[in-house]
C-alpha cells in the first residue's frame, strides 16, 4: 500500500503526489520548459558522476554542520524557493518553514509565496528571500521591504527568467486552477498583478549593488551556469553565486548542473560560496554535489513533494537525506562537510 513509508523516496513522493494532487497542481511542479529535455538529464547528470573514496580516516562521527554566509546551519542541503506551496498542502510555506525551524535547515521563500513573509518568519527559522526585479526597479521595492521586516537575512536573486519559458501543459494550467487568494499575498494591497508579474528584461550587474543597498542584505545571485557570468556576479558585489538551471524551467537544453558546477567553482577559486541545485534526489546526490564543488545543496521538487504530508512529510524528508548523506560520508571516508571538497573525492571524466 503507498503512503506507510519509514523514509523518503523521491519515485514514492511523486507517486503519492500523483494520487493526491489534481492534474494540473502535478503537472505544474513537474513540467520541464520545452522538450523538457534540460528537466530529464538533470537528475542523470548527477547519477553518472563517480566518487574516488578514501580509506583508513576516522568516520566514527559525522558531522553535517557547514558555514553559509558566515553562520552555522546543522544541514549542507536546504529547501529552494518554489510557488504555490499551499497548492500541495493548506499550510504550504508555513510547514515547510516549520520543519526547517526544527531541523536548523536553510529555507528560502519565492518572492510568490503564498503565505506572508510574517508567518514564514514567525516559524523562527532561518530563511532567505527568493527576488525578482521588474522592469521598474521601483515595483520591487514594497516585497523587498516587507521580506526584510519579517527577517529574511539574504536575497536570492533570480537571474535566468528575463523571459518565463514555454511549457507545455494537457490540460488546464494550474493559474486557471489555482485558488487567486493563493499567490502574491507578499505584493501591496492594490498593486496590480499583471505589473508586478513582469520580468525585467535588461538585468544587469548593476542590479546586484541595488539590490544590497535596498535590503542591506547579501546578494546571491541564482541561475548562473558559466565560470565567467559567475566571476562577474562575484565582481559586482554577490556574496555567493548558485548554480541552477531552475529545474529545467527556463531554457531547455541548458547544460546540466552537475556540469556546469566545476566550470565555475574552478573560475571563482576555492573561496567564494558556490551552491547549485537541479535534479538531487537522494543524500547521495547531495555528497555528489559537495564533492562537485558546492557549498551547499539545495532542492526544489523533492521537498514539495514530502510536503504532501505537511510539517512532517518535510521532516522524514530531512532525516532520510540526512542519514543517507551520513552513510554516503563514512563510505566515502570523509566526516564533516568542510573536508569533502579537499579530499578530492570526485573521479574526472
Ligand atoms: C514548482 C516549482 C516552482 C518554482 N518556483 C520558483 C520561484 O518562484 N523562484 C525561483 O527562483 N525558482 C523557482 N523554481 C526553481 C527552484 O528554485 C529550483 O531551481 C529547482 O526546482 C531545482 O530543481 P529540482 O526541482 O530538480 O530540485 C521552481 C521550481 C519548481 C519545481
Amino acid at each position: 500500500m503507498r503512503g506507510v513509508s519509514t523514509g523518503y523516496r523521491f519515485a514514492d513522493a511523486l507517486a503519492r503526489a500523483g494520487d493526491a494532487l489534481p492534474a494540473p497542481v502535478l503537472e505544474y511542479l513537474m513540467t520541464g520548459a520545452g522538450e523538457g529535455i534540460s528537466a530529464a538529464e538533470a537528475g542523470e547528470a548527477w547519477r553518472a558522476l563517480r566518487l574516488r573514496p578514501r580509506v583508513l580516516r576516522d568516520v566514527s562521527t559525522v558531522d553535517l554542520t557547514t558555514q553559509l554566509l558566515g553562520e552555522a546551519t546543522h544541514l549542507p542541503f536546504a529547501v529552494a524557493p518554489t510557488t504555490l506551496q499551499r497548492a500541495v498542502h493548506p499550510e504550504g510555506e508555513v510547514a515547510m518553514a516549520r520543519a526547517c525551524a526544527t531541523a536548523g535547515q536553510l529555507l528560502v521563500v519565492s518572492s510568490n509565496a503564498g503565505s506572508t513573509f510574517a508567518e514564514i518568519g514567525a516559524t523562527g527559522a532561518r530563511w532567505w528571500l527568493q527576488a525578482y526585479l521588474t522592469q521598474d526597479r521601483s515595483r520591487s521595492a514594497p516585497v523587498l521591504e516587507t521580506a526584510v521586516a519579517a527577517g529574511a537575512q539574504a536575497v536570492v536573486l533570480t537571474v535566468d527568467t528575463p523571459v518565463v519559458s514555454t511549457k507545455r501543459y494537457a490540460g488546464d494550467t494550474v493559474w486557471e486552477a489555482t485558488d487567486p487568494a493563493l499567490l502574491r499575498v507578499n505584493f501591496p494591497v492594490g498593486a496590480d498583478p499583471a505589473q508586478d508579474a513582469e520580468k525585467a528584461t535588461d538585468l544587469g550587474p548593476a542590479d546586484i549593488a541595488w539590490l544590497t543597498t535596498v535590503t542591506g542584505l547579501p546578494v546571491v545571485v541564482k541561475g548562473v551556469l558559466r565560470g565567467d557570468d559567475a566571476v562577474r556576479c562575484l565582481e559586482a558585489g554577490a556574496a555567493a553565486v548558485w548554480v541552477s538551471s531552475h529545474g529545467g524551467r527556463q531554457l531547455d537544453r541548458a547544460v546540466p548542473t552537475a556540469s556546469a558546477l566545476p566550470e565555475v567553482r574552478d573560475a571563482v577559486g576555492e573561496h567564494a560560496e558556490v551552491y547549485v541545485d537541479g535534479g538531487v534526489r537522494t543524500g547521495l546526490d547531495v555528497l555528489v554535489a559537495l564533492a562537485a564543488g558546492a557549498d551547499a545543496v539545495f532542492a526544489g521538487r523533492a521537498p514539495v513533494l514530502a510536503l504532501l504530508d505537511g510539517e512532517e512529510g518535510v521532516w522524514t524528508w530531512q532525516q532520510t537525506w540526512a542519514a543517507e548523506l551520513v552513510e554516503a560520508m563514512r563510505l566515502a571516508g570523509v566526516a564533516t562537510v568542510p573536508q569533502v571538497r579537499p579530499a578530492g573525492l570526485l573521479a574526472r571524466p
